[in-house]
């Protein structure tokens, strides 16, 4: 399949590899295309592990959240991101944990704004802290929010997130359009049980407030018990909200796992994002980087490149970091690991060491 990030040159077949030499030919030196001929063009980036929720399917109650030391500091954060920027990449999602909890994450969005090739900027954030941020997360140039909401019931939200204020987010969101965000999207994660009865509402929500929404399925990150009794596909909550409202298909894709349907007369997408389906790896354009600054290239598997010990010890010279990261493309491999076996998870982290 194609998307606006492959080589519009290029005959690309999924699932074979092209031939790299003729890839590298037309691409620009120094652009991450992986063996498989993906180019990476989308970077998410956790800036901390730390969040002010604890929501049931991300962590467990007592996280024990890393050492100051370990995590990036802002500059770091900045340096690997200005580096990929210069190796091509031209979107950058900010993630957590929760970002906006970081200390002086503002300076962080107010110094990605600036850089020279990038040109999107996108947060994901659990919209906690928005009523203080928003304006000036718009003004540092951030273009789109996601904002997680799985209920619109403050007791079942207290439930969820553990700790977590509906109020406030409600709120946030309010302040997000008053500082002038428009499609901002909700990322509600499908859990049986606890919101399923809830998708028709939180779609009218969406629809009532101009916003887009994106049903998740729950994806089986860290050692959380209980998993497959709240698992509910894609397919199904489609099929449900068919019965409220009249979706059409939209050929709208951002390279991921997203597939989205629009509501006639509304500006709202409503999306599905089907992690566990093969058939977004092939068209793949991007990687992760912890708050720790490890480098995975795929979501779904353990390899990564750690990049804080090569950063701090090269402080003034770019050469080593650029050359793992160009390095790490030989590590993405062809198609995620994800099975329908939830129990156990497949993959030993957490969502807030990865981010989402
Ligand atoms: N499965 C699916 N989505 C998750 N998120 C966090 N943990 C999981 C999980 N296990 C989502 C949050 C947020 C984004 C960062 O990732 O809802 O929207
Ligand atoms: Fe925090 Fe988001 Fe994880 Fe919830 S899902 S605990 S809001 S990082």
């Amino acid at each position: 399949m194609h998307n606006d990030t492959m080589n519009p040159g290029l005959e690309y077949q999924a699932g074979t590899p092209p031939q790299l030499d003729s890839l590298h030919r037309e691409l620009p030196a120094g652009t991450l295309v992986d063996k498989y001929g993906r180019q990476i063009s989308y970077v998410r980036l956790s800036i901390t592990d730390r969040c002010d929720f604890r929501c049931t399917y991300c962590m467990s109650e007592n996280m024990t959240f890393l050492p100051r030391d370990q995590v990036m500091s802002l500059e770091e954060c900045l340096r690997v991101a200005r580096i990929f920027v210069q190796l091509g990449v031209s979107k950058l999602r900010m993630t957590g944990g929760e970002p906006l909890v970081r200390p002086n994450a503002l300076w962080l969005f107010e110094q990605l704004g600036q850089l020279e090739g990038l040109r999107e900027l996108v947060l994901t954030t659990n919209g906690s802290q928005l009523e203080r941020h928003a304006p000036a997360l718009k003004a540092a140039g951030v273009r789109r929010l996601n904002v997680s909401l799985d209920t619109l019931r403050p007791e079942r939200f207290r439930t969820i997130t553990r700790i977590g204020s509906l109020d406030k987010v409600l709120t946030g969101l309010e302040a997000a359009r008053q500082a002038g965000f428009v499609h901002t999207k909700l990322n509600t994660v499908m859990m049986r049980g606890f919101n399923d009865d809830e998708f028709p509402d939180l779609v009218r929500y969406a629809l009532a407030n101009g916003l887009d929404i994106s049903f998740i399925e729950e994806m089986p990150l860290g050692d959380i018990a209980g998993r497959c009794r709240t698992y509910i596909s894609s397919q199904e909550a489609l099929a449900g909200l068919q019965q409220h409202f009249d979706l059409i298909p939209s050929a709208e894709s951002s390279g991921g796992p997203a597939r989205y349907w629009r509501i006639p007369g509304s500006q709202t997408r409503v999306g599905f994002i089907s992690p566990h389906s093969h058939n977004f790896c092939d068209s793949c354009n991007r990687v992760r980087i912890t708050a720790q600054g490890e480098l995975y290239p795929c979501l779904g598997h353990n390899d990564a490149t750690a990049l804080l010990p090569l950063l701090r010890r090269h402080p003034d010279d770019d050469g080593a970091v650029r050359q793992a990261i160009m390095d790490s493309m030989g590590l993405k491999p062809k198609a995620h690991d994800f099975t329908q076996q939830m129990d156990a998870p497949q993959v030993v982290r957490f969502m807030s060491m990865t981010g989402g």
